[in-house]
């Protein structure tokens, strides 16, 4: 077994190595002045079974290309497996057409690793867990929410109510909620574009309970500053933010440092800046 690491999350690929008590093997990773990119192992993969540590962070174009490269070079050394540990998979919210004439990019993606020669993916809470079904190799779909609700279980909530932002996310509330034996609630969102959306209103009781909001991922932070919004507006206490992906675009972090939440709860499946605020809370799912 070699595992290595892409650029995206080298901080996690040490700590999975580490647990599983291995050395992060040693791959050159460059750039010509073009953009284009280079990849050479620098020790034998032959015959072994390689896991390549890769997630869709900022900038995700660049690093899904720099694991492909990785995965033909893995390849064309007679690795006998290529496993990707991909903890978050990008694309996840193209996973239908949602009107006419749009990619299924999800479903592309999938195509295109297995093609250049992926031949099993470990992954983590995806957007939907029907991409699944995208590969024809082996894919394991780990969680975090027991990571999370250990967490949550630490804390001793009073008067906790598990939230859904929207109904997408309905059963992995319930299942959150069932974990901290709790309520949940739904609020129903209105999306108008890319990145925005507004709530209409609250299916469940929140007025006087404290909300523990439940997400997939955190990009822009736009939903969730409405869900606490609406919350709020509904009489909840400050609340509890958690997600697995924290995908921070823009200005996502300084938004969330927000004074009704009380802590963000995320993983470190996306590498995040050295610091962040103090009500920011990071689980390792290296485990
Ligand atoms: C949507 O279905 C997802 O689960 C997230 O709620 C959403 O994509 C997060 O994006 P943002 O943080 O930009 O609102």
């Amino acid at each position: 077994v070699r595992i290595f690491s892409g650029s995206s999350n080298p901080v996690l690929a040490q700590k999975i190595s580490k647990e599983l008590g291995l050395n992060l093997g040693s791959i050159k990773l460059s750039r010509f002045k073009s953009g284009e990119i280079y990849v050479h192992y620098e020790e034998t993969i032959r015959n072994c079974d390689v896991f390549l540590v890769q997630s869709f962070s900022h900038p995700i174009n660049e690093h899904f290309v720099e694991l492909l490269v990785m995965i033909d070079a893995a390849k064309r050394a007679s690795a006998r497996t290529v496993n990707i540990i991909m903890p978050y998979y990008g694309y996840a919210r193209q996973e239908r057409k949602a009107a006419p004439r749009e990619p299924i990019s999800a479903k592309m993606l999938a195509d295109v690793l297995t093609t250049v020669g992926a031949t099993r993916v470990i992954t983590i809470d995806l957007h939907a867990p029907a991409i699944q079904g995208f590969f024809n190799i082996p894919v394991d779909h780990m969680t975090a929410l027991d990571l999370i609700s250990d967490y949550l279980k630490s804390k001793n909530i009073k008067n906790p109510v598990v939230v859904s932002p929207d109904a997408g996310r309905a059963s992995t509330a319930e299942k959150l909620a069932n974990y901290l034996d709790t309520s949940f609630a739904i609020m129903i969102k209105k999306r108008s574009a890319h990145n925005e959306s507004s709530i209409t209103h609250v299916i469940g009781d929140v007025e006087g309970q404290t909300p523990i909001i439940i997400e997939d991922l955190i990009d822009t932070g736009g939903t969730i500053i409405n869900v606490v919004e609406g919350l709020k507006e509904r009489g909840a206490e400050d609340v509890y933010v958690c997600a697995t992906h924290p995908l921070f675009s823009g200005n996502a972090i300084e938004r969330l440092d927000h004074p009704n939440i009380k802590e963000v709860i995320v993983t470190d499946s996306i590498m995040l800046p050295e610091t962040t605020p103090e009500r920011f809370k990071i689980l390792s799912v290296a485990p």
